[in-house]
């Protein structure tokens, strides 16, 4: 059976970058030990998982759907959003066994239609591999949950814990850890840099190492200090400055104004919340994760680690007493950690 929900999760997180704020959810239709049909979500308002499982069944196989299991790793929908309720599909298609691994804990389903499947006689198992299926969607629970994005802070630090040398672009990390950086990118919804970060490494904020969308791309600016020649303010993609307007024609950057200072935190996090941008990646530097770590606005450390020692420069933050560590890995010659915050 787990090994079902397995394939879901790999099919689910297909849908990585596409789908937010929905969760990443893939459906399996199985019947004597064959699939049948599987499926995804794929994209925000397109069709759920259950539908593209139950429409990638052959006309031939048609017949088999009321004797087949249909696993996903989600609760299937109980209401209509984008699209009519999978709960009813399900019925409709009079599927006779359902397993899922997470209950979904929008208010919307919440085992409603855990509920309306067994009271209509589906044999309903919940609960299968629940701590793997929540840490795929962990960004979708902290969303619904917290009702705020899921807040990523990312960095990169010398086995001395530097970020980098004072004042000067510093590469820390291999070309197969910035890869993996450019795909957590790809799969956020916005990236945020402070002002010192925006003005030494001049980044793009783009994904250009991997596929997919760039996210909306955040600098601080208060002081109006980042030059019009800045990557940043080249006016290629959505990018808000929060900062003072420049005297420059820009079509896609716009120049937002927190009330005040001190609580810009979150003023930004109200207004992505607002515009339902569920991912925030906040990459740097020390001085703006710090402030993140401080309001304890943090529900996921990325740290990559590179053997090399840089013995003095900007210091890499410390890690915070709730950060437990829940994945680690090599890439190329660095390593990387990801720490989830202890609830
Ligand atoms: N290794 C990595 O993963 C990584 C990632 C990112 C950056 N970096 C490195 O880190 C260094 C930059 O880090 P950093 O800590 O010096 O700077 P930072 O966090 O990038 O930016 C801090 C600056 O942002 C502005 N700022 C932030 N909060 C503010 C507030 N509440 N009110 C007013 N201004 C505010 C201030 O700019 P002003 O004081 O200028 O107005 C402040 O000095 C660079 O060397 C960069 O290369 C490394």
């Amino acid at each position: 059976m787990e090994q079902y929900i397995r394939r879901c999760f790999q099919l689910a997180r297909l849908g990585a970058g596409h789908v937010s704020p929905n969760p990443l959810v893939g459906a399996v239709l199985m019947h004597a030990d064959r699939i049948i049909g599987e499926g995804w979500h794929r994209r925000y308002g397109e069709a759920h998982a259950e539908v593209n499982a139950v429409q990638a069944v052959a006309g031939a196989d048609r017949h088999l759907i009321p004797h087949s299991t249909l696993f996903c790793n989600l609760e299937p929908c109980f209401h209509f959003g984008k699209t009519p309720p999978c709960v009813d599909l399900i019925l409709k298609e009079k599927v006779s066994r359902v397993v899922v691994s997470n209950t979904d804990p929008n208010p919307l389903v919440a085992g409603q239609s855990i509920q309306k499947l067994r009271a209509a006689g589906v044999e309903v198992l919940a609960g299968i591999l629940e701590a793997e299926g929540r840490y795929l969607n962990r960004a979708f629970f902290t969303w619904i949950e917290k009702k705020r994005p899921h807040i990523i802070l990312k960095w990169a630090q010398s086995t001395d814990c530097y970020l980098g040398r004072q004042g000067e672009r510093t590469a820390i990390t291999g070309p197969l850890a910035q890869r993996l950086v450019h795909r957590r990118r790809s799969e956020a919804d916005a990236i945020l840099v402070g002002t010192t970060t925006a003005l030494v490494d001049n980044p793009r904020l783009d994904n250009r190492l991997y596929f997919g969308k760039s996210p909306l791309r955040i600098a601080l600016d208060f002081a109006g200090k980042i030059p019009p020649t800045a990557h940043l303010l080249d006016d290629s993609r959505l990018t808000w400055i929060i900062g003072p307007e420049h005297s420059e024609t820009y079509r896609k950057t716009q120049f937002l104004a927190p009330p005040e200072t001190a609580g810009w935190i979150p003023w930004l996090i109200e207004k992505l919340t607002q515009e339902k941008h569920a991912i925030l990646l906040v990459e740097g530097g020390a001085n703006v994760l710090q402030q993140f770590l401080e309001a304890g606005l943090w529900d996921e450390i990325l740290r990559l680690e590179n053997p090399q020692f840089l013995h003095r420069g900007v210091p890499a933050p410390a890690l915070p007493k709730e950060a437990v560590l829940v994945e680690t890995g090599r890439i190329g010659d660095d390593c990387f950690r990801v720490f989830l915050k202890r609830v």
